[in-house]
């Protein structure tokens, strides 16, 4: 048996994988000021405090807006490597293995980025994480969904030459308004052309955005998918079909999608069988890294060591490592956790 520091004491040591996580997200105030000064990029902030005191949003949109005019610092390949190599050190201290973030090419090409130049410095950092901090690594490539599907078709035909080092297109950005269908043909190229697919569903969305998901676009996992709970029949399927869940505890909270962490529905996910994952979307804006997210929902939810267990399972189960990797994971949680009790049903 834990108490509750033992518990997050036990989160800390498990192996984990973070599977959803913007690295545009992970800008902190203090990076953001430097890179503004180093590269002569205008902000409204002229401290970090301050910088931190306007992180303060109503919804996803009022989000959106300030993560998208903090990404207006990263100009250099330098600049991508070195937001990418602090997320690891940071992981590392979480007790994370294997990461798949997210980038946003689209963010950065649209301000005359090149593609090559935010990927090449994103991946320097992951190669040298992987070697120095022992992180294994996939990349996914995010398309912004409220920038319309041809946009999203000449990204995915940019990442062609690239496909050793992004294993994924995802989806994310503005939800309402802008439904799963409207990416279809883009989704089945990406899908021709040999990648995996994720996509951002049920955050702002409804259960039944979930499904059409799930339908229309072929994905391996759902982000977010918190809605999803609205409909019986949807989780019955999303417990057949194994369907990950990345939930992001602490983004709910500041983004309202939930009113309190209390209230949020992860426990509810575990115990109905999803294969649910605890990450930390955008840490550096909604207070937290993979940690702090277990430590909320820890604490919140008043979750067991079944459930925190489960958590780090079905985040190895829930990537896309190879067989191999997935099963020495396995094995050392199992170790580490002296059981292999499921979560109660
Ligand atoms: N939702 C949608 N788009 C995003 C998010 C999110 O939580 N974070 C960064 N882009
Ligand atoms: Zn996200």
């Amino acid at each position: 048996m834990h108490d509750r520091a033992g518990l997050i004491d036990l989160a800390a040591r498990l192996p984990k994988a973070e599977l959803h996580l913007h690295l545009e997200g992970t800008l902190e105030p203090e990076m953001l000021l430097r890179l503004a000064e180093r590269n002569g990029v205008a902000i409204p902030y002229s401290s970090a405090q301050e910088a931190r005191r306007a992180y303060d949003f109503g919804n996803l949109q009022d989000f959106l807006d300030l993560y998208y005019a903090g990404a207006s610092v990263l100009l250099t390949r330098e600049d991508f490597a070195e937001l990418t190599a602090a997320y690891l050190r940071r992981a590392a201290a979480d007790g994370v293995v294997h990461v798949e973030p997210f980038f946003d090419p689209q963010t950065h090409t649209s301000r005359g980025v090149a593609f090559e130049t935010a990927l090449g410095g994103i991946v320097d950092a992951l190669r040298a994480g992987e070697r120095e901090l022992g992180i294994s690594w996939r990349l996914i490539m995010c398309f912004l969904r409220d920038l319309p599907a041809d946009d999203a078709m000449a990204t995915l035909e940019e990442a062609l030459p690239h496909r050793e080092v992004i294993t994924a297109v995802g989806l994310d950005s503005a939800e309402v308004g802008h439904p799963p269908e409207k990416f279809a043909a883009v989704f089945e190229r990406a899908l021709a052309e040999g990648f995996l697919a994720v996509a951002h569903a049920g955050e702002e969305g409804t259960a039944d955005d979930v499904r059409r998901t799930l339908d229309v676009l072929g994905v391996s996992r759902i982000d977010h998918g918190v809605r999803a709970l609205d409909d019986p029949a949807l989780v019955a399927r999303l417990v057949a079909e194994r369907v990950p869940l990345t939930v992001c505890p602490l983004s709910n909270v500041r983004l309202r999608v939930v009113d309190t962490a209390a209230r949020h529905n992860l426990r509810r996910m575990l115990e109905a069988g999803i294969v649910a994952t605890v990450n930390s979307d955008d840490p550096a804006y909604f207070g937290g890294y993979l940690l702090d997210n277990f430590a909320a929902v820890i604490e919140a939810l008043d979750l067991t060591e079944e459930h925190v267990v489960a958590l780090a399972r079905n985040s190895i189960e829930a990537s896309f490592l190879a067989e191999e990797a997935r099963a020495a994971h396995l094995a050392a949680i199992d170790e580490l956790a002296g059981s292999r009790a499921p979560v109660r049903r």
